[in-house]
């Protein structure tokens, strides 16, 4: 009987040291050394006014990335007007709490002001004027957090599909070196800052080998480029974890290190031809395609843990090469995948639920780090 009771006080004890591990055990802890694992930040969670997000933040992450408050839509909206308050609170929270800080982004063809591409007379500028804007942008943003702000995402989403350039107003009206233009402006404003090249579907081989010829180019031209951030806007089954691998590999050979810049997991049906990032896609809501507005059945939810497992098991393969993984917003009620490419669904892309409670792919995940020490 005694021993029986021995037994029953023993399981409990493993049980409540196994719960309270995993309470204990944050992303920030399990991945200390090997990479930062962060989150982007929405205006709420800079403001405090979510403080469930916040706390989360706070205590899980030890780099943030903000999702819109430095676009320059936001940051710059008219010639002479300058927005700063919200995106001096977002480096201010991180500096508060000890943080990787990455600035998003500098020069985009989406969320920029048609009047950037225009003079007074609402006619195309010449080249010279915009280089001239995008360097006075550039120094103002980047300089106003010279040394605060770690990296930069200086070029965002400059190809298409099929690896070649993306024909933006910048492409346009400055010629391919807008690219160059915009990194040399970065590292003279803030040598230090590490420079980021970001873009979405860079694991989809045409899209890879003209990001890796872009690479190699800037590389060639003696720029001051550290990273590529492999946005990491996934589904459950692209893409593969060898097509992670390879992506990964590729760009550290050419002696660039790889963020993982914008992760999300998307469980939600979605026409294979959408599978990207693209802003202004939009589909038509439809019941059909929201189909756990009540809920994650629990096979969705295994699934989605596995397909994290899987893909950390690559990015722990690759440590040395890692930089970071930023997961694109913090709990699922914040994901952008709620409105895109349909409005009003019920997404579940992330690491922690509605309610803030981590899901089993949050266990998921630390699980992989501690498998990864093992082999
Ligand atoms: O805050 C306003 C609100 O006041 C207004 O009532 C409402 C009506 O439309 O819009 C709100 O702003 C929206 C904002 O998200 C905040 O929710 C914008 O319309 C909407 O365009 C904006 O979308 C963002 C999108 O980029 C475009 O900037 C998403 O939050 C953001 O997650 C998404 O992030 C991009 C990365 O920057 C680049 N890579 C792809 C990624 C996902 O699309």
């Amino acid at each position: 009987m005694l021993k029986r009771r021995f037994q029953v006080s023993a399981a409990l004890l493993t049980a409540c040291v196994a719960v309270s591990a995993q309470q204990t055990t944050t992303l920030k802890d399990a991945y200390r050394g090997i990479f930062h694992v962060g989150a982007a930040i929405n205006e709420q969670q800079i403001a405090g006014t979510d403080t469930l997000g916040t706390t989360i933040v706070a205590a899980q992450f030890d780099t943030i990335s903000p999702e819109n408050v430095l676009k320059w839509e936001r940051v710059h909206p008219s010639p002479d007007t300058y927005n700063f308050a919200p995106a001096d609170k977002y480096v201010e929270f991180g500096e508060k709490h000890h943080m990787f800080i990455v600035g998003h982004n500098l020069v985009w063809h989406s969320q920029v002001p048609n009047w950037v591409f225009q003079d007074d007379q609402g006619k195309p500028l010449t080249r010279d004027a915009l280089l001239q804007r995008m360097h006075d942008h550039i120094f103002k943003v980047v300089g106003r957090y010279k040394g605060r702000i770690q990296s930069w995402d200086v070029v965002n989403e400059a190809l298409n599909e099929d690896g070649t350039l993306r024909k933006s107003k910048w492409q346009q009206i400055i010629g391919d070196d807008f690219i160059e233009k915009a990194f040399e402006y970065a590292h003279q404003a803030d040598p230090q800052a590490e420079l980021t090249y970001n873009d979405y579907s860079l694991e989809n081989e045409a899209k890879l080998k003209g990001a890796l010829v872009l690479v190699a180019r800037l590389k060639a031209h003696g720029i001051a480029i550290t990273t590529v951030g492999i946005q990491g806007h996934d589904s459950l089954a692209h893409p593969t974890v060898e097509e992670e691998d390879t992506a990964i590999a590729a760009f550290a050979k050419l002696g660039v290190k790889v963020a993982i810049s914008e992760l999300d997991i998307d469980v939600l049906p979605r026409d294979p031809k959408l599978f990207s990032a693209d802003v202004s896609l939009k589909v038509k809501q439809d019941p059909k395609l929201n189909p756990y507005a009540n809920g994650l059945p629990d096979d969705v939810q295994q699934a989605l843990s596995k397909r994290y497992a899987d893909l950390f098991a690559v990015f722990l393969k690759h440590r040395a090469e890692m930089s970071r993984v930023t997961f694109w917003g913090v709990t699922d009620k914040d994901s952008w995948l709620n409105n895109w490419p349909v409005p009003g669904r019920t997404s579940y892309p992330l690491l922690f639920d509605r309610n803030g409670k981590p899901k089993p792919a949050f266990d998921a995940v630390i699980e992989q780090e501690k498998l990864a020490v093992k082999q």
